[in-house]
């Protein structure tokens, strides 16, 4: 065998230049690489050479193979490209592209964030607290009676474990965010001002204005010399940075074991604009909060001196005041994540 590998790659290089389409392209790779063409012959050949020629030989084919194939590549992209420009198949930069969709707050961290903003801009710190609490942060040091209603099974979620603290008794999912009044203080000395937003969980049968768990935002003021007057102050300021100027709000003198005074807090309906509508039940006013003055069984409880401070509380829900805002119905939209829903807001 003698194969003149320089003519023959003129040849094919030859070949390949002059062929103006794909299938004549085709045709000249089997001719050349298909496997009864020529490189396959001369590959066959080798096998009749002596021995000490063989590995010689064999390089030179595989060059020239190498060659041909890449020539090939080349002129087929080359092709390729000429169809596409001959198609007009170029990229219109005047089309408007596709915009990949991006993502937003959920309407619940939306009004978390409004209300705790609106807080901070009166010196308040934001802080978190634990969603598994024991059961002396939950009840017992909030002043809540060992025999009170809402420490039954019915009314809050007990865990298997026991609270490794000392207190009798297993850890629980706190069923208000007010347990972390008592971590704040005992972590803390006054002067002291936060507000706390979190989950918190009670075994409620799911409806429209129920869900085993929902968001609240606890307040705490704790100084000398604090007053009721300061509470008021502070949440009417709070309710029309919230709400709008025109809104009216009023105490009404309730209950809560850890805060004594204790009031809810209403404001004028901001639909009927206190006239009586659907939304406040004909009522004009809608309830909105609970607040007090920090009762001293819970100053006693963080070990603050006695008689030195006052302070003042409150702890809102988040649905509620969400749903009071943008006059949504049903708790449980907030949850079953239709982006019909959340995509309104
Ligand atoms: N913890 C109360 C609840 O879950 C809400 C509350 C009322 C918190 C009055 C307070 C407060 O700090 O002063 O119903």
């Amino acid at each position: 065998m003698n194969f003149d590998y320089d003519s023959e790659q003129q040849e094919g290089q030859q070949k390949i230049a002059a062929v103006a389409d794909l299938k004549g392209l085709e045709e000249i790779r089997v001719e050349y690489l298909g496997k009864k063409g020529k490189i396959a012959a001369m590959y066959a050949a080798l096998a009749g050479l002596p021995d000490d020629r063989k590995p010689q030989e064999g390089k030179k084919i595989n060059e020239f193979r190498s060659h041909i194939f890449h020539l090939i590549e080349d002129k087929r992209n080359s092709l390729v490209d000429k169809k596409r420009q001959e198609k007009k198949e170029t990229i219109d930069v005047t089309i408007p592209g596709v915009s990949a969709p991006v993502g937003h707050k959920h309407i619940l961290m939306q009004t978390i964030d409004e209300i705790c903003a609106i807080f901070e801009g009166l010196g308040f710190a934001v802080q978190e607290g634990p969603e598994v609490e024991t059961e002396f942060n939950n009840f017992t040091a909030l002043n809540i009676p060992a025999d009170h209603p809402s420490r039954d099974g019915f009314d809050t979620f007990y865990l298997k474990r026991p609270d490794p603290d000392g207190e009798k008794g297993n850890l629980l999912l706190r069923s208000h965010t007010s347990p972390a009044q008592i971590r704040i203080m005992q972590a803390h000395k006054p002067p002291l001002a936060v507000v706390v937003p979190g989950k918190v969980y009670r075994p409620d049968a799911v409806d429209a204005s129920h869900s085993f768990m929902f968001h609240q935002i606890e307040g705490l003021l704790v100084d000398e010399n604090v007053r009721f007057s300061d509470l008021k102050g502070l949440l009417e300021v709070f309710l029309k940075k919230l709400f709008g100027e025109n809104i009216k709000m009023r105490l009404r003198p309730h209950f809560f074991p850890f805060t004594e005074p204790s009031a809810e807090v209403d404001i004028s309906c901001y639909i009927c604009d206190g006239k009586g509508c659907s939304v406040c039940g004909k009522k004009g006013w809608l309830e909105i909060m609970g607040c007090g003055m920090v009762h001293p069984k819970v100053f006693e409880a963080v070990g603050y001196p006695k008689g030195k401070y006052t302070g003042l509380a409150f702890g809102l829900g988040v649905e509620r005041m969400t749903m009071l805002k943008h006059g949504i119905r049903d708790i449980r939209l907030f949850f079953e994540n239709d982006m019909r829903f959340l995509e309104q807001f």
